[in-house]
């Protein structure tokens, strides 16, 4: 619910549980005033502080009063720019024709919808009422329009602005964020983030905010698993069930900036977008510039509110609506089983051992096209390799569907070898420049998705392969980041929108190939989880977490990735031991209890199967089938941080309360040990549930109060489950 209450000048949103609250300052300045648990719409303006420092500058042309009380600078902002009395991060940044940098928006007018338009090219969130705030540099008429909408299902505000050159003359953007974030004074904050790298994606990172301004960025013309789109600030002391905590996440899948400022008042802003190290963007008077969105998620509740709001937001307005509570492809995927190396026989072998064990799809990964034997060769060439696959790719698939499943393929659209036929007939489809050797990454090159001519070939190749074919399922692959960013043909002042224009041809791309193709089911991939964001979710429903499948590392990395993305989004393969990327082994019930806690599937050599591997996959399966409504669609309480602890527990709660279940993991066993219990999250305490593996009926209360002691089989890495069902 959005209001605008005219005495004060005041907008009120309303979300689920909370207030978003700023006013119109009789200059025309935009002033943040609360975001916080939900309150009444009393006029807020006696609770605003301006820093009072001799040496700030006034706001242009006000010498009327102190200058501290005209300045920009001195107020929580809605958004910040350069030039004219505010130092702190700008939200924005132009460069006039003129030269200078000056910049001083101020309030239009309002509008509110009943429901948000769509950004044309780009991914967003669907729905919710939206207000968009007009502002105006009255001396060079360039506008900024900033867009926020509520939903009264997930505590989030999703926030955009759209620059305008309204005036006359060209204009270059040099920085172009979605929004600005104010957080008050008199509160220590500690900021969030998630590292990582290949095998390695979303690790959690807490630190002090310091004063100055910390960046969470990518230059990768990729989200990356260096550091995802994604930033929290929490207040001190916040944990995962207390506490103020405010989330960021960019709908982006290009090179990005995140940035948190502490003010010497102890105030904080928080920023974004797209990043602007190697960008420039030229606006012709009349032209606009649309920015990515950011959900921003708000949580009285700790950390877990926070991504409680970002599940909800994400499965109820992101993904595609006809994929989200689906039940998910139960897959064998063949790469870790035969890596490049396979022919029909063995790939029939590997389908005819899981008969009957419940799981449903074939994925035939990497090595189907091209001569692509290794990864030095074949990437642009998407036609069968029939040396390996002899009459063609029906034979497999025809195979696969006699047996009842489903068949998957991958592709790696954006990328080409050196050694390829399309190489051969084009290498200026590659990014790069001509006069300079290219960098090799993966041993190859990526296509220049900028240009809509490589985008044809690249939609014109993999639609045929998805229409010749009977084909269920795609992976889409991307192995390498850029480098060399240049498009040949495009105009050197232009060149600079590379990062931002390789983000809209790959949102194309997915218009053109995975919109265009509503029946199959697509997994987005990058050498892992390497482009595991947003704007990814809005095209594939679910993402290929990391490489490294060993159950102990994925406790780490599923933990990470969940305090942004629901569970049904992160793609969890039950794989051999050793472990491939660790050495590890780990109990095949641990690695089934883990990948169960995401979109599960197998990914091993399953012609080594005995009897009993295949009676232990039935019965997972058959229990994954059971619990995977949770999985889709409940609520997650993550109870032990397995980066402090030698426990790791998460509650999933249907949303009703009326199921739930607990699974723990024990990272090492040892005698005597200290005993583990766990107070199980998220029931109702009123209700009475059955348990199933005590056999006996408790009520929520209990179950949340005394909680239960898990008895773990000795040894290393074991878990134990359990199922509440209420009576
Ligand atoms: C990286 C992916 O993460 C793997 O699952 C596999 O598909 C390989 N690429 C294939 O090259």
């Amino acid at each position: 619910m959005i209001s605008f209450i005219p005495e004060t000048k005041t907008f009120f949103l309303d979300g689920k549980n909370f207030t978003y609250a700023f006013y119109v300052s009789e200059s025309g300045q935009l002033r943040h005033l609360y975001c916080g648990k939900a309150i009444e719409h009393d006029d807020l303006r006696y609770s605003e502080t301006c820093g009072a420092s001799s040496r700030m500058a006034s706001a242009p042309g006000r010498n009327d009063i102190p200058a501290y009380r005209t300045s920009y600078e001195s107020y929580p902002p809605e958004i910040t720019f350069f030039g004219t009395s505010d130092y702190r991060e700008a939200t924005v940044a132009v460069r006039n024709h003129t030269g200078d940098s000056l910049l001083e928006l101020s309030y239009e007018g309002y509008d509110i919808l009943e429901s948000k338009p769509k950004i044309s090219g780009m991914p967003s969130m669907d729905g919710g009422e939206t207000l968009i705030v007009h502002l105006k540099d009255r001396y060079s008429g360039f506008d900024a329009d900033l867009y926020y909408t509520v939903y009264d299902d997930a505590s989030v505000i999703a926030r955009r602005i759209v620059y305008k050159n309204g005036g006359s003359e060209k204009v270059r953007l040099e920085r172009a964020y979605s929004f600005a974030f104010s957080l008050p004074s008199s509160r220590e904050y500690e900021l969030i983030s998630l590292y990582g790298a290949w095998a390695k994606e979303r690790h959690v990172d807490r630190t002090p905010l310091p004063h100055g301004i910390i960046s969470i960025d990518s230059k990768r013309t990729a989200s990356s698993a260096v550091l995802n789109p994604f930033v929290a600030l929490v207040e001190k002391g916040t944990t995962e069930s207390t506490g103020n905590a405010f989330g960021f996440s960019l709908i982006y899948s290009s090179s990005y900036a995140l940035k948190a400022q502490k003010n010497i008042d102890g105030s904080a802003i928080v920023l974004g977008g797209v990043q602007d190290f190697d960008f420039g963007w030229v606006l012709e008077s009349g032209e606009e510039f649309e920015t990515p969105e950011a959900v921003i998620a708000f949580s009285c509740e700790g950390l877990g509110g926070m991504s409680r709001a970002f599940h909800d937001a994400f499965r109820n307005h992101l993904i595609n609506k006809r994929f989200v509570n689906l039940p998910r492809p139960l897959v064998i995927n063949n790469w870790e089983a035969t890596y490049f190396t396979f022919d029909n026989d063995k790939l029939k072998a590997i389908v005819d051992a899981v008969e009957g064990t419940g799981i449903d799809t074939f994925v035939l990964d990497d090595g189907w096209f091209g001569k692509r034997d290794n990864d030095r060769s074949g990437l642009g060439d998407w036609v069968v390799n029939e040396k390996k696959l002899e009459g063609g790719l029906s034979t497999i698939i025809d195979y696969v569907h006699s047996k009842g499943m489903n068949f998957g393929l991958w592709f790696e659209p954006e990328m080409v070898s050196e050694d390829s036929d399309l190489f051969r007939a084009h290498p200026d489809y590659a990014i790069g420049m001509p006069s300079r050797p290219r960098c090799y990454s993966r041993n190859q090159f990526m296509l220049d998705i900028t240009r809509e001519d490589v985008r044809d070939y690249i939609v014109d190749s993999v639609n045929k392969i998805l229409t010749e074919n009977k084909i269920e399922y795609v992976k889409w692959d991307f192995n390498r980041n850029v480098t060399d960013s240049y498009s040949i043909g495009r105009d050197p002042e232009r060149q600079s929108e590379f990062a931002h224009r390789y983000a809209l041809g790959l949102y194309d791309l997915c218009e053109r190939i995975v919109n265009a193709n509503p029946d199959v089911f697509f997994e987005g991939c990058s050498g892992g989880g390497a482009r595991f964001d947003p704007a990814i979710l809005y095209y594939f429903p679910q993402i290929w977490t990391s490489d490294d499948t060993d159950a102990e590392e994925r406790t780490f990395i599923q933990y990470g990735t969940s305090l942004v993305y629901p569970l049904s989004s992160m793609s969890c393969h039950v794989s051999i031991c050793p472990n491939h990327q660790t050495g590890r082994t780990t109990p095949f019930s641990t690695r089934a209890d883990i990948a169960h806690l995401g979109a599960t599937g197998y990914e091993l050599d399953t012609t080594t199967f005995t009897e009993n591997d295949r009676s232990e996959v039935q019965k997972q399966t058959a229990e994954y089938r059971r619990i995977q409504h949770l999985i889709l669609e409940g609520d997650l309480y993550r109870i032990d941080d397995p980066n402090k602890s030698n426990f790791f527990s998460e509650t999933i709660v249907s949303k009703d309360k009326r199921e739930a279940i607990l699974v723990s993991y024990r990272r090492l066993g040892s005698v005597n040990n200290e005993i583990y219990r766990v107070r199980v999250c998220g029931l109702d305490p009123k209700r009475r549930y059955k348990v199933l593996e005590l056999n006996r009926t408790l009520s929520g209360e209990v179950l949340m109060s005394v909680g239960v002691v898990p008895s773990f089989a000795s040894g290393d890495f074991t878990t134990v489950k359990y199922h509440f069902i209420a009576e």
